[in-house]
């Protein structure tokens, strides 16, 4: 299986975009998801080049400035462990150049994964909406 690494979303459609939101009550749907990364100035993913999925994204929000934010990241349970979640965070990193602050929030499970990628833990606060976790309703 070989993956690509990208940066843009030219030719992912929402049929590239299976499987994800592993665990979430209410799951965006795929086109919802496709939504998210378009409306994300950063984007990664690795996508697997026999089948054309999407197998992992990260996304990015910043300020162009001083700040970044990264919301989500998720690799696929059967493609997990194999570096690509790493590689989606560095390939999130380097589009985002002379920032003073990127934040990410965890599970304390995960502070060893983001350890590795040069990250510190810090405290932060959060609102979950769950009405809302498949996307807003219009
Ligand atoms: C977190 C996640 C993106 C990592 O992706 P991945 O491609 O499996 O990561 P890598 O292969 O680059 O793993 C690097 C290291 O992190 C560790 N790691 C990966 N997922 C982990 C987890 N959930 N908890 C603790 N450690 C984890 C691995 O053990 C690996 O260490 P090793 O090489 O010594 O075995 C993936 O597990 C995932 O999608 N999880 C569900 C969604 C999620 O939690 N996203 C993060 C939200 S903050």
């Amino acid at each position: 299986v070989t993956i690509t690494y990208r940066t843009t979303l030219d030719g992912i459609t929402s049929d590239c975009l299976v499987g994800f939101f592993v665990g979430w009550p209410s799951p965006p749907s795929p086109n919802t998801h496709l939504r998210v990364l378009a409306g994300s100035q950063v984007v990664a993913l690795a996508v697997d080049n026999t089948t054309g999925r999407v197998v992992g994204y990260a996304s990015a929000l910043t300020d162009g400035v001083l700040s970044a934010y990264i919301p989500l990241l998720e690799v696929l349970p059967t493609h997990q462990g194999r570096g690509i979640g790493t590689a989606l965070v560095r390939l999130v990193l380097d589009q985002l150049p002379g920032l003073y602050m990127t934040d990410v929030l965890c599970d304390p499970a995960l502070q060893s994964f983001y350890a590795r990628l040069g990250m510190t833990p810090a405290v932060g606060m959060s609102i979950r909406r769950y009405a809302h976790q498949s996307g807003p309703s219009r």
